[in-house]
């Protein structure tokens, strides 16, 4: 009879694509796509704070939607196009939402704030112009224990002003270039 060793790993080759870049790693299939991105990657701008899909700061965009990686394993990922906050932007070229937690103060500690990057991200895409009242609804699913909200709310305003200038420089380049 063959002896099987409890203690043996079982793995599996996972591929993910994140931030455009596709990575394939051997790993348990209970791996946490979290823990994946941290540990795997080394993209460790994803936080992990309650591991229990309540306080947001690990979200992470999933073709674009706002999504908990401490709920979702690795495996289940690999159809899907993943963007952390690595990919939203750089010290040098800030996203819009990066720019606007810089002008209106929007952070402490900063540990919440990868998770609200993503959601806002997310959120300005679908609501271009949110009023104050929306732009709280809509980071009332991420925790923050130090800011009381004020600055972030203001960075949710902020951030959709500053990529609808985006959009507008844009179309009117376009346009300029349409017509020489
Ligand atoms: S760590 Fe995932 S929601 Fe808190
Ligand atoms: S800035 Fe500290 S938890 Fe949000």
């Amino acid at each position: 009879m063959t002896d099987i060793d409890q203690n043996a790993l079982v793995t599996v080759d996972v591929t993910l694509s994140v931030n455009g870049v596709a990575h394939t790693r051997a790993v348990e299939p209970r791996r946490l796509l979290s823990d994946f991105l941290r540990h795997d990657l080394r993209l460790t701008g994803t936080h992990v704070g309650c591991e229990h899909g309540v306080c947001g700061a690990c979200t992470v965009l999933v073709d674009g939607e706002p999504m908990r990686s401490c709920l979702m394993f690795a495996v289940s990922a690999q159809e899907h196009s993943i963007t952390t906050v690595e990919g939203l932007g750089t010290q040098e070229a800030m996203g819009p939402v990066q720019q606007a937690f810089v002008e209106c103060h929007g952070l402490q500690c900063g540990f919440c704030t990868p998770g609200f990057v993503t959601t806002i991200t997310a959120f300005i895409e679908e609501n271009p112009d949110p009023t104050s009242e929306e732009a709280r609804e809509a980071i009332s699913g991420n925790l923050c224990r130090c800011t009381g909200y004020q600055n972030i709310c203001k960075a949710v305003v902020r951030a959709a002003e500053i990529k609808r200038n985006l959009t507008a420089e844009k179309s009117a380049k376009t346009d300029q270039g349409d017509s020489q």
